[in-house]
């Protein structure tokens, strides 16, 4: 099937997986877009000098997804300089653990804001153009543990299992326009998110995964590329889990 260079944008690209993403997209055919926060300014240099010694040109748009506003600003930008959407993976996500009774109304509104609103806000720039023109992937990141809820994470599991409440009713509205909406949900990735977890209780995380380890970005954005191909047009509304057996259901 010739690949024809679909205009991709990946919110969080400069992140742990969102990286691996774009990369994976761009040698993938795609014209990638990574989107940061602007606080993340700083890494830019580096990180694009580090892709285009890979031969990745990746494009780059500041945004905050966690504001409606500036996300429509954002998406309005990316259609501008690089042209109508037709790939969006939603991978923008932040974690602010803590248990029940020590969780902040601060650390539940930046996970809900950051992790659940950004989906709506995002998307929502690009929803009519791909109706129109009767093309769209839509690829939400989300977690295990939104399927399963995880100590210490009522902000991110209520965030994640939301994700995919969008994912269901996008995939109807989109399904008859040549739209697909999907869900991935990686288990544990080696990345800063989960470097952050305390050392002993990564360790204990660890040994309960069936394959004894973390996945690798690599495998996330294997799945990410597998529903964003041209030629999966049928897979819509699903759920796929990428968590080395941690959780089946
Ligand atoms: N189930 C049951 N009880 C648990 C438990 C669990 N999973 N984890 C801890 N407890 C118990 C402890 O044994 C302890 O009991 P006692 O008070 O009787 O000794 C009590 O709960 C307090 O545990 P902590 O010492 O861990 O409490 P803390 O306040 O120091 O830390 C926490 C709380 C920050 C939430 C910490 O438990 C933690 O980091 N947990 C891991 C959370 C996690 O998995 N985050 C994933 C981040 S990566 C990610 O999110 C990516 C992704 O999509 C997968």
């Amino acid at each position: 099937m010739t690949q024809i260079t679909r205009i991709t944008v990946v919110t969080g690209g400069i992140g742990g997986i969102g990286t691996v993403i774009c990369q994976r997209l761009a040698r993938d055919g795609n014209k990638v877009i990574a989107t940061y926060h602007p606080s993340e300014e700083e890494k830019l240099e580096e990180w694009t000098k580090a892709q285009n010694e890979l031969g990745l040109d990746i494009g780059m748009v500041a945004g905050d997804v966690s504001s409606a506003e500036d996300s429509a600003r954002m998406m309005t930008e990316v259609q501008e300089r690089f042209g109508p959407v037709d790939v969006l993976v939603n991978c923008a996500g932040i974690t602010r653990d803590n248990t029940m009774k020590r969780m902040a109304a601060e650390q539940w509104d930046a996970v809900i804001d950051t992790n659940l609103k950004s989906v709506f806000y995002v998307t929502k720039p690009v929803w009519e153009g791909m109706l129109v023109r009767g093309f769209g992937r839509i690829i939400n990141i989300s977690s295990l543990n939104g399927q399963r809820g995880q100590f210490g994470q009522a902000n991110y599991s209520a965030a994640k299992a939301g994700m995919h409440g969008f994912t269901m009713t996008l995939a109807q509205e989109g399904a008859a326009k040549g739209i697909t909406v999907n869900t991935i949900s990686p288990g544990y990735v080696k990345t800063a998110m989960t470097d952050a977890i305390r050392e002993d209780i990564r360790e204990a995380i660890v040994g309960g995964i069936p394959m004894r380890r973390m996945a690798l970005p690599e495998e996330i954005a294997s799945a990410v590329a597998f529903l964003a191909a041209e030629d999966q047009a049928y897979i819509t509304g699903a759920n796929i889990p990428v968590n080395g057996g941690l959780f089946m259901h």
